[in-house]
């Protein structure tokens, strides 16, 4: 088993050219702790510039099209944002799958599109709060693995991130037994899915991840490193969290 903690930011629609510096103190602080990978998922208008500035530092994209070119207003490609210097992107995080009415089926097109190129992906699945209370969890979470894995999915360029939706920014989070349950189901499927390559393919946990909890989280059995919104957003928060899982 060779997987390395993997701490990814995700600024959603925050952040501007003033942020930048933030990446800078991120990316210093990021080498000294060798054994995590580090990366942060920006917008889209900030992908080029982010990786320029920080070259040192993994800049990915929140979302990408499932196609490569073509008549979608408003959308870009993976393509498109590996040429902008992006390495790997989010897909199916949940607010896509609520917002924007994402299926399964358009998340694994998504992952097998930035493969295509060359690039990563984290693919995000979780259960709401209604289908925790209704006992669903698992059986929600393991379905959305099974449609949203891309096809050849390995550790080399495919990461899952386990997010409850209802501990997204919200500062609740499940208890690290219930955290050790589902990254231990999404396991079992990946295995059941990919067989032994499942053992290689990391598990992250994201939803309300500080710099309080995230020692705790980040040495939950299964648990390979963290997807972090709002502390991601500064070198204050992020840093203490990449320290947490070294
Ligand atoms: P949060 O967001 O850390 O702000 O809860 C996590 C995410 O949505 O990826």
């Amino acid at each position: 088993m060779t997987r390395r903690k993997l701490v990814a930011g995700n600024w959603k629609m925050n952040g501007s050219r003033a942020a930048l510096s933030e990446l800078s103190a991120i990316a210093d602080a990021a080498a000294g702790h060798a054994g995590v990978d580090v990366a942060v998922a920006v917008p889209a208008t900030l992908i080029a510039p982010a990786a320029e500035a920080v070259p040192a530092l993994s800049i990915g994209a929140e979302d990408v099209h499932a196609a490569d070119q073509g008549a979608h207003t408003g959308c870009v490609s993976a393509a498109m944002v590996k040429e902008a210097g992006a390495r790997f992107s989010i897909v199916g995080h949940s607010e896509r799958r609520a917002d924007q009415g994402e299926r399964d089926a358009d998340v694994k097109a998504k992952a097998e599109a930035l493969h295509r190129h060359g690039l990563h992906a984290i693919v995000c699945v979780g259960e709401t709060l209604d289908e925790r209370e209704a006992g669903r969890a698992e059986a929600v979470v393991t379905a959305q693995v099974a449609g949203s894995l891309p096809q050849g999915a390995s550790g080399e360029w495919c990461a899952i991130a386990y997010e409850p939706v209802w501990a997204i920014g919200t500062g609740r989070t499940p208890t690290a037994d219930d955290v050790a349950t589902m990254h231990g189901a999404i396991r079992a499927k990946l295995t059941a899915m990919v067989g032994a390559e499942a053992a290689e393919i990391r598990i992250l946990y994201g939803g309300s991840v500080t710099p309080d909890n995230a020692r705790e989280l980040l040495h939950v059995a299964d648990v390979d490193g963290a997807l972090v919104g709002g502390a991601s957003l500064t070198a204050a928060k992020f840093v203490p969290i990449i320290a947490a899982a070294d």
